[in-house]
């Protein structure tokens, strides 16, 4: 007898809602796409009533991604509830989620409503969601900080209502396993009906994947997690952990199956990484570059001998090893789309040119391109072709210890050049500068961070900036064997970004027009 955990994946959601991210609409979308290519069970895209971009995404994904669930995040006001499902109404199967505060805390602080109020606005929303779908999901926010009763005769009322998920969230990251499992034990066993009991665990105290592997041993059938434990603070319990977890340690969880296909982990890791600026820690579990590294003598010599001296997860499991050397300098535009086919990468007919030149222009520089090297440009490549978008098009930079560091860039947008020459605080600050006057987008950079793809003197340089601009705060990422022109690269795909989001807010404006 085999029993199905729901993976419910709340990156666009909860993880959006880390500090510094902010991802448009298409960047929710890929993410949604790969994450029906992962398979996981639901997809909460997003709270649609937070604003209009996050309606438009969430509208986006369940019109377009099929398989997973779409869920919706809406608070109980019925108000809410009609918009979280207008915006979900097209998916072949949507979930409307209900949350409400119910600690002492929220209740005193925010809410500013008693008990009674919070009961009966449990019943209105879970009802009223009801109406319009049999998929409802229901949170008491901050439930391992509510009085157990008050919490019972919440979620009871929930259930009364209409609910079909229980979800009990650690809101505050406040839970201890043994002591979470029980809580989830007590409610399976106390609150009667046909519900499902879920986890969303956060991480402020590193527990959130032990307190949602804590949940299932106890009853619990559906985890709410995050692609590398991204959310509010200190994020959420990780999709790559919990799944692992299970997967390694299916001795513990008998009978339980998960329908994730974990060889798509670590592209899913990297991509979002990639679309939320927010980089990947070397020694994260499971995906972090340094998962299956062995640095000392004694682990290298028994590595070698066999991998599993050191090592409980075979690394291609987790799609962590990719083909070594995919491609050369001789390779024509065949090999190269036939290899990003089998990489499972969609390249679109108005792309491919310009990735294929970047991927020439990087085999004349490297003679290893491996398949992450091949994955990083172009999805660099593919960020650039959006409508409205600058391309970039030279750069020239001096710079060292003498003299002031100098920079020339052109850029080209609807077949015209724009070029400006800046000095700076160093070259790749002189970059940035020359970037903007050459596009007129005046940002301030927040955040810069460099890595390497893959390893070698050869490497690509990986730079992901965040840059606040026009009152939006956005990502980029550029990659280069140079870092000057990577950052430069990073910071005119946020520039793009920003004039992304101007013009859809000027679509927006003559939509709602006179
Ligand atoms: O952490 C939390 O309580 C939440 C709820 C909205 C489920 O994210
Ligand atoms: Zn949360």
């Amino acid at each position: 007898m085999t029993d199905r955990l729901i993976i419910f994946d709340t990156t666009l959601r909860d993880g959006e809602q880390s500090p510094g991210i902010s991802l448009d609409a298409a960047e929710k979308l890929e993410i949604a796409e790969q994450l029906a290519r992962v398979n996981v069970d639901v997809i909460e895209a997003g709270f649609p009533v937070a604003s209009d971009g996050d309606f438009e995404a969430v509208q986006a994904i369940a019109r377009k991604v099929q398989g997973p669930v779409i869920a919706g995040l809406s608070r109980t006001q019925v108000t809410d509830v009609d918009r979280c499902w207008d915006a979900l109404r097209d998916a072949a199967r949507g979930r409307i989620h209900v949350f409400i505060s119910t600690s002492p805390q929220h209740m005193e602080h925010m809410l500013k409503m008693t008990q009674a109020q919070v009961i009966e606005a449990t019943r209105t929303g879970v009802a009223r969601a009801r109406e319009h779908t049999d998929d409802v999901e229901f949170s008491p926010q901050d439930a391992t900080r509510t009085p157990l009763d008050f919490m019972m005769e919440v979620l009871r009322t929930a259930v009364e209502a209409g609910a079909t998920t229980l979800n009990i969230p650690d809101t505050v990251g406040y839970g201890i396993p043994w002591d979470f499992g029980a809580l989830i034990q007590y409610i399976r066993r106390e609150i009667k009906g046909d519900y499902v009991t879920s986890t969303h665990c956060h991480n402020d105290l590193g527990l959130a994947t032990a307190n949602s592997l804590a949940g299932v041993q106890a009853g619990a059938r559906q985890v709410e997690v995050c692609v590398n434990g991204l959310g509010e603070r200190a994020g959420n319990a990780a999709l790559e952990e919990v799944v692992m977890a299970i997967k390694i340690r299916a001795d513990q969880f008998p009978g339980i199956e998960v329908g994730v296909r974990t060889e798509e982990l670590a592209r899913t890791s990297r991509m979002v990484s990639r679309l939320t600026g927010y980089p990947v820690q070397y020694n994260k579990a499971v995906v972090g570059r340094n998962a299956f590294q062995h640095e000392s003598g004694i682990h290298q010599h028994g590595v070698l001998a066999d991998r599993s001296t050191y090592e409980i997860i075979d690394a291609s499991a987790v799609g962590q090893v990719g083909s070594q050397i995919v491609l050369g300098k001789h390779s024509g535009r065949h090999a190269f789309k036939d290899t990003l086919a089998k990489m499972g990468i969609t390249v679109p007919d108005d792309t491919m040119n310009a990735a294929f030149a970047r991927f020439k222009e990087l085999a004349d520089r490297k003679v290893q391109i491996t398949d992450a090297d091949l994955e990083a440009i172009v999805a660099e490549e593919m960020g650039t072709s959006v409508e409205q978008a600058f391309t970039f098009g030279e750069l020239e930079v001096s710079g060292g210890t003498v003299g002031t560091p100098r920079a020339r860039v052109v850029v080209i947008r609807d077949g015209e050049t724009h070029e400006a020459t800046e000095e700076g605080d160093g070259m790749i600050d002189a970059a940035c500068k020359a970037i903007k006057t050459a596009t007129g987008v005046d940002g301030r950079l927040i955040d810069f961070n460099v890595s390497s793809v893959t390893g070698g003197v050869d490497a690509l340089g990986d730079v992901i900036i965040q840059v606040e601009a026009e009152g939006v705060k956005v990502s980029g990422r550029g990659v280069s064997t140079d870092v000057v022109e990577a950052s430069a690269r990073a910071y005119l795909n946020a520039v793009n970004k920003v004039v992304r989001v101007r013009s859809r807010a000027e679509i927006r404006h003559a939509d709602v027009g006179p």
